[in-house]
């Protein structure tokens, strides 16, 4: 989604904020610009397309300041042009505002604004509505204008103004869209996102949801929608710049890859004592409450949402509890039955994606507990949650969601053998059994990694292909659909996912000599059946590569070809045999020549419905 960086105080404006927007190229975007305070004047500059175009505008120019507001933008209404970038004017020109998020309401303000008021509107945006009605509302105080014009708008957002009549203040607002400041050496900051305050500093202000914040060069001043003076303690944020920078790999992508086995590790580590057992302390529930728990909704889109696929299979088996796996899209419009004795399971990887935190709000509304597996500190949803479990991932850039994705299939074996201790639903034995095998992950995953060569020729021989389809059974189900998605989102490869048992009643039509399935055969107790759908596909002459566990010998007779994962418990595949995949996916958008840390129509974290 949209990328906001304000800055005040006494260095370039143009340099720290160009800097800022740069580490949140990762969230997406088709368009940028600029709006500095100098002398009574706006400088605004805007470019579609990529930050370098937009740095090679105003690099030659002496255009500076120090005071500013920056934005990079994801297309909502209206298309990625140089007249929809942010920043947008007041029609005075003396206000510049940048925006993300959705303004619902913006038709009807907007022609208002029009009929009424005469104004004459430059973009498509919903956004420069803001900024008009800022315009109209303003009478030498920003923040009065700011404040009258936010009780108009709905929908979910954060702003950030400047105006020529104040040039020592940055005013800005959230609702719903996240927002946080810092104060550092080189003056005050705001931001969506940490990654742009990390080069300067990494304690934050967290801004709330209708609160207010003015930056200047040495003051962040946080207020609610009454004014009342809000005094905020910083958030140290455990990660620096480092953990967020490439670090010497092509993308970050490859990065994040690689990073596995350690921040596996790390989630582990924290979670187990000195014998090995289980220590959950960061689980604030009580053995009553974990009793009492009847039934459990996990609720996350996307990646995360396949993550509770699996995190499905391991409650119902370990805790002895039904669990349902839902969509955030639906589960929040679907008029779910909740009650005190549900636990609705959210997990996010940023903690601001706008229908996960829709849905916890309805399930909280309706009196459920709420435990969240988060990655961002401080984010939205952690901060909303009754019970918060963060993966120690550390920052993910990609788009494309790798080690978050491992961390919160991790987080849910642990949540699941913790349940399932307290309720006497598995053993001591057990349960040690299988954190014996997840500490194996960290070196199963190595172990895929170095056979990266391998990956890769299969990536080689098959990145021309137009459909590559994924089939398993039981949480190879899951592994499955994360494995599309992966393949879809940076290598746009038609593909899709399906459990093998439904392909004949429907699916098996598709089935010509051009298309690529990828098997997976890692659950012993669905083994056979497996086997037997993999004869299916191939007397339609589809091409099938097998994923299956290291000496299985039957395998490499049924399928055209075969990736070997580490022998291992069937429970822990999934973390293990995803890294292909992963691996597969990204040298096949390498070699399609795909934009692989930002493929194109996404966004980090959807912040908007
Ligand atoms: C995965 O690669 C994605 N880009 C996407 O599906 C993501 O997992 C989804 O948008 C959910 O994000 P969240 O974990 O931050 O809530």
């Amino acid at each position: 989604m949209c990328g906001i960086v304000g800055y005040a105080g006494s260095g370039s404006a143009k340099k720290m904020i160009l800097s800022g927007l740069k580490s949140l190229e990762y969230r997406g975007y088709d368009s940028a610009g600029i709006a500095l305070v100098r002398r009574g004047k706006l400088l605004v500059r805007k470019e579609s397309g990529k930050l370098e175009a937009l740095e090679a505008k105003v690099g030659s120019e002496s255009f500076d300041a120090s005071i500013g507001i920056g934005h990079t933008r994801w297309a909502t209404h209206g298309a990625p042009t140089r007249e929809n970038a942010h920043p947008h004017l007041s029609q005075d020109g003396r206000i510049a505002v940048v925006h993300n998020g959705i303004i619902e309401n913006y038709m009807e303000l907007k022609q208002d604004l029009i009929e009424n008021h005469g104004v004459l509107f430059l973009s498509e945006t919903d956004s420069e509505v803001i900024a008009q009605l800022i315009g109209l509302y303003y009478e030498g105080d920003l923040v009065a204008a700011i404040r009258r014009a936010v009780k108009e708008l709905r929908g979910a957002y954060a702003i950030a103004a400047v105006c020529t009549e104040e040039p020592e203040r940055i005013v800005a607002f959230r609702r719903d869209a996240p927002m946080i400041a810092a104060l550092c050496e080189e003056g005050g900051l705001i931001a969506s996102d940490i990654p742009a305050l990390l080069k300067y500093t990494r304690d934050i202000y967290l801004i709330e949801n209708g609160e207010i914040v003015v930056v200047t060069r040495d003051a962040v001043q946080i207020f609610d929608e009454e004014m009342t003076r809000m005094h905020r303690t910083r958030t140290h944020i455990a990660w620096d710049i480092a953990a967020a920078e490439k670090r010497g790999y092509e993308h970050f992508m490859m990065k994040e890859i690689c990073e596995q086995p350690g921040v596996i590790r790390e989630t582990l580590l924290q979670r187990l004592d000195d014998k090995g057992e289980l220590a959950l302390d960061d689980l604030a529930f009580t053995k009553a409450e974990i009793g009492a728990i009847e039934h459990v909704y996990i609720v996350a889109c996307g990646t995360a949402n396949h993550a509770g696929r699996v995190g499905k299979q391991l409650l119902e088996r370990y805790a002895g509890i039904p669990v349902e796996v839902e969509l955030s899209s639906e589960f929040r419009y679907r008029n779910p039955i909740v009650n005190g004795r549900t636990l609705v399971l959210c997990i996010s990887q940023s903690g601001e994606t706008s229908d996960t935190l829709e849905a916890l709000r309805e399930a909280k509304k309706r009196g459920a507990r709420v435990l969240s597996i988060v990655n961002v500190e401080g984010s939205s949803v952690a901060r909303e949650s009754d019970f918060v479990f963060y993966t120690s991932a550390g920052p993910e850039i990609a788009v494309a969601s790798t080690k978050a994705y491992t961390t919160q299939l991790v987080s849910l074996y642990l949540i699941a053998l913790h349940f399932g201790r307290i309720r006497g639903t598995v053993t001591r034995a057990e349960s040690g059994r299988l954190i014996q095998e997840l500490k194996r992950a960290p070196e199963m995953i190595e172990a895929v990694i170095g056979k990266e060569a391998e990956i890769k020729a299969f990536a080689k021989k098959h990145y021309k292909k137009e459909k590559i389809y994924y089939v398993g059974r039981g949480s190879d189900v899951a592994s499955a659909e994360e494995a599309s998605l992966k393949l879809k989102e940076i290598s746009y490869i038609n593909s899709f996912a399906i459990a093998a048992g439904e392909l004949k009643h429907g699916t098996i039509a598709l089935i010509t000599r051009d298309v690529l399935f990828f098997a997976l055969a890692t659950q012993s107790y669905l083994y056979d059946k497996m086997l037997s759908n993999i004869e299916e596909m191939k007397a339609r002459q589809a091409q099938i590569i097998a994923v299956a566990k290291e000496g299985d010998m039957r395998i490499a007779e049924a399928a055209d070809e075969v990736f070997f994962i580490p022998d291992c418990a069937d429970e822990i595949a999934p973390i293990v045999e995803i890294v292909f995949f992963q691996l597969f996916a990204y040298h096949v958008a390498k070699l399609r020549g795909r934009d692989i840390d930002q493929p194109r129509n996404l966004a980090k974290s959807v912040t908007v419905e």
